[in-house]
């Protein structure tokens, strides 16, 4: 498929879960793509692997300039890189509260500033941030990670009306809780995983997690020309968890 031939993408949080689905099918899409990682080491061809932190600005500014220079330009945002928190509002020390919103919605600012002006030159400049369920529903014991993506999602709002006259569509994708890496880290933590996993999926509607690759095919149409048209929106991939109301006994 070649529907994204031409254009040039970059991924942050590129080498594992979501954001290593999205980099994938963006390059079978047809797309040159660089991947900002902490940790690009499992990054592979025909993928770029840049190394950066999107808690530290000048890493930002050296990689995205990096990947600037290797793919002669930038057309594809994806904001993706986030980090987990796990406990009520008074759970969590102040450090791990900048932190975790250091990471999850300063890390969208840097690198958006630095993506900016590249964007501005591109024919099909397109933003896609990785938000999450959390922003629009109340999970229990995410008080932090949900005060992050909340503000992701506002975040996505507000920079869609200030580049929809710049030709750059912004949007957002909010994934229920996705099969990844992230999950099975949660999962290993938990003093039953077997069961913890099975009320995760149990939470689902559809009965099942999310897959990585339901939401980078999200992800990978919001930022192909085919969503021209669309900006400020926030696209749930999440099997049904946020906008449906289940009774108990299915069918009735
Ligand atoms: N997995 C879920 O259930 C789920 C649900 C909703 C939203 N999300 C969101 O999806 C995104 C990806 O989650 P995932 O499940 O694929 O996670 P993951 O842990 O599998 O992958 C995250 C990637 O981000 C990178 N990263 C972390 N901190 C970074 C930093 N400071 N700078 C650069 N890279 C950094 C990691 O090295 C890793 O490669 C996150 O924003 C997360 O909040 C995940």
């Amino acid at each position: 498929m070649s529907e994204l031939k031409g254009l040039r993408a970059v991924v942050t949080g590129g080498a594992s879960g979501i954001g290593a689905a999205t980099a994938r099918l963006l390059a079978h899409r047809g797309a040159e793509v660089c991947v900002l990682d902490v940790a690009p080491r499992s990054v592979t061809e025909p993928l770029h692997g840049c190394q950066a932190d999107v808690s530290d600005d000048a890493s930002v500014r050296a990689a995205i300039q990096a990947a600037v220079t290797a793919m002669g330009g930038l057309d594809i945002l994806v904001n993706n890189a986030g980090i987990s928190a796990v406990g009520r509002v008074e759970d969590n020390p102040d450090e791990l509260w900048h932190r975790v919103l250091d990471v999850n919605v300063l890390g969208i600012v840097r690198t958006t500033r630095a993506a900016l002006p590249h964007l501005r030159a591109s024919r099909h400049a397109a933003v896609v941030n990785v938000c999450s369920i959390a922003a629009t529903a109340g999970l229990p014991q995410r008080a932090l990670y949900s005060a992050s993506k909340g503000a992701v999602l506002s975040l996505t709002l507000a920079m869609a009306a200030d580049h929809v006259r710049e030709g750059i569509r912004v949007n957002c994708v909010n994934p229920g809780t996705a099969d990844t890496p992230w999950v099975a880290r949660l999962l290993d933590a938990a003093d039953d995983p077997e069961a913890e996993r099975a009320a995760l999926d149990a939470r689902q509607p559809l009965g099942r997690l999310v897959t990585a690759d339901e939401v980078a095919a999200a992800v990978v149409y919001l930022a192909s020309p085919a969503a021209a048209s669309v900006t400020g929106i926030a696209l749930a991939v999440d099997g049904g968890a946020q906008g449906l109301r289940l009774r108990p006994v299915a069918g009735i």
